[in-house]
This record gives structure tokens, sequence and C-alpha cells, in this order.
């Protein structure tokens, strides 16, 4: 298969993207650069001995994408990353959000109607489930409403794309919710690389860890839990990047005319200080933490019911904690600088 994969310069996408090229298949990436560098692409070419064609591209700029599918007809299939994903920042900006993530959206699927490119994988979130959803969050449960414009952006695409294939039923749609996804290749070559300071558990503990940050504040220690601490379900991203393979095969043997999301995680739900305490044990590196106030938007605990991507896709996420915490540790130690973007 040829795969157009839209930010596939970013964290999830470059791993997929190496997966990708591992499963036999031709990479066509568009990107913007807004939040990643070319040099994550450079190295899977290194890493698979294969070559991506790049394309700098915004997804807002419909007139661009037409043109890359032009030069590229016999593309089969769009895995669709590109979007901005800072949460919070997202509550400030939302106008920004929806531009890039939902009208970007449109603008794409417009232009893929046109070059009759249907088969679809959206990167959907957990998210969509909302606040009041009982956990584990399975499939068949009715979205809610997330609190932020990021997860209202996604929930508005798996709309819109629900909308799109009942009135045009060429279009074959996957909806991947990602839990939490962490770790990277265990070459140490890519990995996560957020710009500033990072909003996410995993990378700022990386950073403790490197000495660019001189210690976590963790979101609160009096939620319902057993430890106090939040509960996340945390995947390794190279599970996910299997995900999108199994979701494109999936599609290809699919009728016409189908949209379905599949949840992408582990199942097991951890604290944030099980995943700290984890850390240290697998790399030997202290972090030091102290406890800051709840985080606004945060829920306490959820986590997947991934039945039906074991049933439908073939696949589960089969790497451990013990995985996650070193494959973090070996791209963040050997990379301090990330990819020195
Ligand atoms: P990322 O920021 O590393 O990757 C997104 C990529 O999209 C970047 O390379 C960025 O430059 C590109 N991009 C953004 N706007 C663009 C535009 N207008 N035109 C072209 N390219 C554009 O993020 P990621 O963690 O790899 O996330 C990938 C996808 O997965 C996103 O859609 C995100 O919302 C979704 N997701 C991520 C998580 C997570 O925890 N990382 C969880 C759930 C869902
Ligand atoms: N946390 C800290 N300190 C930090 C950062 C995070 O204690 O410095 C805590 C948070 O409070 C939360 C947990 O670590 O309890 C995980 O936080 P993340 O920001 O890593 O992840 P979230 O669960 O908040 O959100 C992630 C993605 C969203 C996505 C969601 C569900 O960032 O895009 O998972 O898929 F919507």
């Amino acid at each position: 298969m040829k795969v157009l994969v839209t930010g596939g310069a970013g964290y999830i996408g470059s791993h997929t993207a190496l997966e990708l090229l591992h499963a036999g298949h031709e990479v066509v990436v568009i990107d913007n650069l807004c939040n990643s560098s070319l040099e994550s692409l450079k190295r899977v070419e290194l890493l698979t001995n294969k070559t991506i064609t790049f394309y700098q591209v915004d997804i807002r700029d419909g007139d661009e994408i037409s043109n890359v599918l032009a030069q590229h007809p016999d593309i089969n299939a769009t895995i669709h990353f590109a979007a901005l994903k800072a949460v919070g920042e997202s509550t400030q900006i939302p106008l920004k959000y929806y531009q890039n993530n939902v009208y970007g959206t449109l603008t794409l699927l417009e232009a893929l109607q046109k070059a009759k490119i249907t088969n679809f994988v959206f990167s959907s979130s957990a998210t969509v489930y909302g606040e009041e959803a009982p956990v584990p969050y399975v499939e068949t449960l009715k979205t809610g409403i997330p609190s932020s414009a990021y997860g209202k952006s996604k929930l508005m695409i798996e709309q819109i794309l629900s909308d799109l294939v009942k009135s045009d039923p060429s279009f074959k749609v996957a909806c991947l919710r990602y839990f939490n996804p962490i770790g990277a290749h265990e070459s140490g070559m890519i990995g996560e690389d957020p710009n500033g300071i990072p909003n996410n558990l995993m990378p700022f503990v990386a950073q403790v860890a490197v000495g660019k940050r001189d210690k976590l504040s963790i979101f609160g220690n009096d939620y319902p839990t057993n430890d106090g601490t939040c509960e996340r379900d945390y995947l390794h991203v190279v599970d996910l990047a299997h995900g999108h393979v199994k979701a494109l095969e999936w599609l290809e043997k699919q009728s016409n005319g189908i949209c379905e999301a599949f949840n992408l995680g582990t199942g097991n739900p951890l604290s944030v200080l099980e995943i700290v305490n984890e850390f240290s044990k697998v790399t030997n590196v202290n972090i030091p933490y102290e406890y800051a106030p709840q985080r606004e938007g945060d829920l306490p605990a959820f986590w997947a019911n991934a039945d039906k991507a074991k049933v439908e896709l073939n696949w589960t996420a089969d790497k451990s904690l013990e995985d996650m915490m070193k494959d973090t540790w070996h791209w963040q130690s050997s990379n301090p600088q990330g990819y020195g973007k």
C-alpha cells in the first residue's frame, strides 16, 4: 500500500511511518513542521534503510494537498495525525484549535474525496468520552462533552467523518481513540520532543531525569484513587503505531460505508506515582517531585476496554511498562536536546 500520513514528522506519526515501512508499505508525509522536525523522518529512513516522500504542506491548504495527491495517484489510504494537541492552550486559544484541527481536516477530506482516496484512519482520543463516562471506557458508550476545545475538535471530527460516510459510502473510516501513548522506539533514535515546558507527564519526567528540569509537580494527591494521584492507561507508542497498520489492514477488508471507533490502550490503569516509581526503578535515576494542586480539567481515572481492537483489528498493546520506561530513557538520555529543533 502507499499511505498518505499527515503530521507524519510528529511523535506518533514518525513511529507509525517506521512501522508502515517495516510492514512493506510506501509512505508519503505531509506536515507543516509546526510542532516537529524533519530530523525525525531522516532517522526513520536511517533505521529502515527506506525512503519517505516528504512535503512541507499545511492541511489547511487544499490546493497544495491536491498537488501532492496528483503526484501520487496510487495512494490507497490516509492516516491523519496532523493536529494541534496542547489541551491547556486550546482552552486559551480555542479558535486556533478549531481552525487548525477542524477546518484543516475538512480541507483534507475535500481533497481526498476529489482524488477518490477514501480509506481513512483518524487520530482520535479517549477525551471524546467526556467527563461523565463510566470506566473503563468502551466504544458502545455514547460520546460525551470533552472539557477542552482540543477534545471538542476531536469529537467534532469524529462526527464529521460519520456524516461523510453516510453521504459518501465509498469512504471507510477508523477512528482510533488513543489513551496515553508514552515511550519511544527501542533504538533511542526517535521519540517525543515537545516544544518548551512539556504538558504531558512522561516527557516531563524524562526531562527531570536528564537534568533539564529540577523536579516534577504531581498535580493532585487527593483524588479518589488508591494512592490519591490520577490514573491513566499508558501504552507504548510502538504498540500504538502497530495499531495503525492493523487498522489499515482492517479497512482494506471492509465493504464500503463504514465508520468505526476503536480504543487503543492496554486496559490497565496506572497512577502518576506508579509511573514515577517505575521510571526510577528501571533507570536507577531518582525523580524529585512535589505535590501541587489538581490541574483544571483532569479526571481522576480513566482507562480503556480494548476488547474491540483485539477482536476486530487483531491488535493488543504487548510491550511492558518496563519497556515504556527503558525506551523513554534511552531516547531522552541519548538526545538530551531532542532533535535540537
Ligand atoms: P505531534 O505534535 O508530535 O504531531 C502532530 C504533527 O502534526 C506535528 O508534526 C505537526 O507539525 C503537524 N501539524 C499540526 N498542524 C498541522 C497542519 N495544520 N498542517 C500540517 N501539519 C500539521 O503530536 P502527536 O503526539 O504525534 O499526536 C498525533 C495525533 O494524535 C494528533 O492528532 C493528536 O491530537 C492525537 N493524539 C495524541 C495523543 C498524545 O497523548 N500524544 C493522545 C490522543 C490523541
Ligand atoms: N501530570 C502531572 N504532572 C505533570 C504532567 C502531568 O502530575 O507535569 C499528571 C496529570 O495530572 C495526569 C497524568 O499526569 O493525571 C497524565 O497527564 P498527561 O498530561 O500526560 O495526559 P492526560 O491524561 O492529561 O492527556 C492525554 C493527552 C490528551 C488526551 C488524553 C486522553 O495529552 O491529548 O491523554 O487520550 F486527550
